[in-house]
């Protein structure tokens, strides 16, 4: 079976071809980073007219890359939320229109279940249960996952993302946009202990976060050093910013674990390709015996291949006819804490 994954909810156009469900024959993915760059963000009107553009040429080179045809094509998956809705709705329409013209199923995903499933794409892959920590530009979320279509939610950010965060300090940093890869890059070379910015833990026996204290006091740190005309190292401002978010990420996710005495935990979204949080994701895993599973960081980042993945799980589990009246959400909703899918 061959299934066309399809992703817009933010600023990638991606395109994915998948045989039986879980070999990539091909994974395009189109960034507008270049486009969103000047503004320091995602510009949401920019980025569907970009997305418009781009669903046609980047579904044809996977197509290409698969070495198939439209034709060949049994069933289509595509993002349906959280997301933004205009860029959602590119991605949407364009499969729907495809399902109706050549009569073949369309399935939609939510991207947070698709980039939790992600891991299924490739390596090592974990057993049921296991504990998964999403973290994007867009959610920063634990979740219990027991099985392809269980999506329980433990913990979620009460205000900024943690990408979100990342973003903003290098926003305020004139790094530029995207900033989790250029903060990571600089924190290399920085010194984690020159500042010791708050850790947010909030209730220590829960598993929200919060990262917009922490980007507060690096806006506060700037500030005073330049009152003081004292200049700033860019170096240690990212290291130890960084260090004060992976810390509480980790902390939190190990703890769900050993809360819920589940042996193994994943780690996804586009923050998942910070190379700190993953080594001390895998280390804290070793020293408490938990078994650590991450999707490699081209996978991590949006990509139309886990929407294809778990489109290709809801079509063989949730068998229904897709009507055309579906429309995208902005938001997931849950229901008693369950992702409804
Ligand atoms: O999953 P993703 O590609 O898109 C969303 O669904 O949001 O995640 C993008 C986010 C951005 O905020 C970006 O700064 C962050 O992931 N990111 C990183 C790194 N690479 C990307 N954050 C920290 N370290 C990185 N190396
Ligand atoms: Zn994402």
């Amino acid at each position: 079976m061959l299934i066309l994954g399809i992703e817009s909810s933010c600023d990638e156009t991606a395109a994915a071809v998948l045989s039986d469900g879980e070999n990539i024959l091909s994974n395009v993915v189109n960034s507008q980073v270049l486009l969103h760059q000047k503004y320091g963000g995602v510009v949401p009107e920019l980025a569907s007219r970009r997305h418009i553009e781009t669903i046609y040429p980047v579904v044809q080179e996977a197509l290409d890359t698969a070495g198939v045809t439209l034709n060949d094509i049994e069933a289509l998956s595509v993002t349906q939320g959280p997301g933004l809705v205009g860029s959602l709705l590119v991605g949407f329409s364009f499969a729907k229109a495809v399902a109706y013209v050549k009569k073949i199923p369309y399935v939609g995903v939510n991207h947070m279940a698709g980039h939790i499933l992600s891991v299924f794409l490739e390596g090592r892959k974990p057993d049921f249960p296991f504990i998964a920590l999403v973290v994007s530009g867009g959610h920063s979320a634990l979740f219990e996952v027991s099985d392809v279509l269980t999506f329980r939610l433990l913990g979620q950010t009460r205000d900024d993302a943690a990408g979100e965060a990342f973003d903003k300090v290098a926003k305020l940093l004139a790094l530029g946009y995207p900033g989790g890869p250029v903060i990571s890059r600089l924190a290399e070379v920085g010194d984690a202990e020159a500042i010791n910015f708050p850790r947010a833990w909030l209730d220590p026996e829960g598993f929200d976060f919060s990262f917009s204290g922490i980007k507060t006091a690096v806006v506060n740190i700037v500030h005073n050093f330049q009152k003081k005309n004292k200049s700033i190292v860019k170096e240690d401002i990212c290291a130890a910013f960084q260090e004060a978010v992976v810390e509480v990420l980790v902390s939190k996710t190990i703890s769900a674990a050993k809360h819920f005495h589940i042996g193994r935990v994943v780690l996804t979204g586009g923050v998942a390709a910070n190379h700190r949080l993953r080594e001390l994701l895998k280390k804290r895993g070793v020293e408490e015996g938990i078994a650590v599973f991450m999707p490699s960081p081209e996978l991590c980042t949006d990509n139309a291949a886990m929407i294809a993945l778990t489109g290709n799980y809801k079509l063989q589990h949730l068998p229904r006819a897709f009507s055309l009246d579906l429309d995208v959400y902005s938001r997931s909703s849950y229901c008693e804490n369950l992702l409804v899918l």
